[in-house]
């Protein structure tokens, strides 16, 4: 498997930002140019009907700085209703509201096959982008993908071949529905965060080492909405901003803090918790998404910035000491926010009962002598393994096992599960996720109700790991 694949590179990272009301902004002096976050524009909807999304994607080769002044060819997605765009990092964000019906045409023009997998998004099966729903979009081929939204939260997408290697080099943007409550905020952005590992002349490293194999590529420089980090920001004293981060890296770990402001964890991968909660520190693994309030307190002024701190996520990862991701300046002050809302997320309430059936899964990493590392799921590795086999509707308990001395990241497509006991988990896990840490040499055990019927797929989201044989299919029956 992983032989026939060629080694690359590594390239990440992500942004998107929507600016949505009062906040950040006008009468505050303009950082430069080259420090501000970045925004992340929308994908054009080029149906009139209110209830229809429908964009025109494209993925080709392009160009972006990570380093000033040193120009890197990049993959990447741009708006194809805009003649003149440029396909950039992160792509354009998908924005729409819960209950709309998405149609994406999508064009490939990279050199190479791939497909576009809508993150955590409820859709039927065929729309699913993977290699277990479709054949691969081949590059000058087009494929159309129409889903209508289900859940309000905070997604992405991305490639499902070669994904270490296609969401490294830029291919990756952010998806958001709206809909339900709407906490008031200045703003509301998306916070993509992602690391590459570049040469000294500012380009990919083309090389794959056992390192990256091993612990999925960690790159030596941050991004934060596609751009060098840090980057910054100027808010308003007293402002509260909503931040969705989603974690796009390979490998990497962010482990957020934001000392001089509040962080109220509102949301994660399927939508609002149903108990927002206070938090110092913020975990976010490969693939997950995490909702937040961040409130800049002080009438004057201040400043607050965004970090990410050492995480022992195994095999001795040198502890850099926290690395500055962004940077807020508090201006003026402006009126304070309106009370938050009463009530929140549902609570995940899957019929758990004592005969309840409960399925492992032993996740499990091997060194042959003198051959590449390798990932299993059950002892067995993809696309060698057999698919689970289980019926729509039923409910069932995922027992994880994590035999590693690493973590890895659990993604199942097409469904959310709820998380029933994570033993060494350091937060707290309410409402629906898709994807959550397996600390190592640990289990973790999730709730799922089979639905819909179709073939779907689970695997770690540490992408080298996914490729290398960490990685199922699972067939829910009618
Ligand atoms: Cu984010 Cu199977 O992927
Ligand atoms: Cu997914
Ligand atoms: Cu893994």
């Amino acid at each position: 498997m992983s032989a026939a694949h060629r080694p690359t590179l590594a390239v990440f990272c992500v942004a998107a930002v929507t600016a949505c009301g009062s906040g950040s902004g006008s009468a505050t002096p303009a950082l430069p140019a080259d420090h501000q976050l970045q925004e992340v524009a929308a994908l054009t909807d080029v149906n009139p009907d209110p209830n229809i999304v429908e964009v025109n994607l494209v993925a080709q080769v392009s160009t972006t700085q990570y380093l000033d002044g040193k120009t890197a060819q990049i993959w990447a997605y741009r708006d194809g209703s805009l003649p003149n765009s440029k396909a950039a990092i992160p792509g354009p964000m998908l924005r729409t509201e819960v209950g709309n019906e998405v149609i994406v045409h999508f064009r490939n023009e990279l050199p190479d096959e791939t497909t576009v997998h809508w993150h955590g998004i409820r859709l039927p099966p065929e729309s699913d982008g993977t290699p277990s729903s479709q054949a691969p979009v081949l590059p000058g081929s087009e494929f159309e993908y129409r889903f209508t939204t289900r859940d309000a939260s905070s997604f992405w997408y991305h490639p499902h071949v070669r994904a270490y290697d296609q969401v490294e080099r830029g291919l990756y943007a952010p998806l958001v529905v709206t809909g339900g409550v709407q906490p008031d905020v200045a703003a509301d952005r998306y916070l993509v965060l992602d690391d590459v590992k570049l040469d000294s002349n500012g380009t990919l490293n083309e090389q794959t080492t056992g390192l990256d194999r091993m612990l999925g590529r960690q790159g030596n420089v941050l991004l934060i909405n596609g751009r060098h980090a840090p980057a910054e920001l100027r808010v308003a004293a007293g402002s509260r901003e909503r931040w969705r981060f989603v974690n796009a890296a390979n490998g990497r770990y962010f482990n957020l803090r934001v000392p001089g402001a509040q962080l109220l964890v509102i949301g994660s991968d399927g939508g609002l918790v149903p108990e927002p909660y206070a938090s110092d520190a913020l975990l976010i693994a490969p693939g997950e998404r995490y909702d937040v309030l961040v409130t800049f307190d002080g009438s004057e002024g201040g400043s607050a910035v965004l970090q990410t701190m050492h995480y022992d996520r195994g095999h001795d990862i040198p502890d850099p000491g926290p690395q500055d991701l962004l940077k807020v300046a508090y201006g003026p002050s402006i009126e304070t926010p309106r009370a938050l809302p009463e009530t929140w997320g549902e609570t995940p309430a899957l019929p758990i009962v004592s005969d309840t059936p409960v399925r492992p899964f032993v996740l499990e990493e091997y060194e042959p002598p003198g051959l590449p590392v390798l990932f299993t799921i059950n002892g067995e590795q993809w696309p060698d393994s057999r698919p689970v086999y289980v019926k729509q509707g039923s409910v069932e308990i995922w027992d994880v096992q994590n035999k590693a001395e690493m973590d890895h990241p659990f993604h199942l497509h097409g469904m959310f599960f709820e998380v029933l006991s994570s033993g060494e988990n350091p937060q707290p896990i309410g409402g629906w996720k898709d994807t959550v840490n397996i600390p190592q040499t640990s289990s973790v055990r999730l709730a799922v109700r089979y639905e819909p019927a179709g073939m779907w797929m689970f695997h770690c989201h540490i992408l080298e790991h996914a490729d290398l044989g960490m990685m199922g299919m699972l067939m829910v029956e009618p």
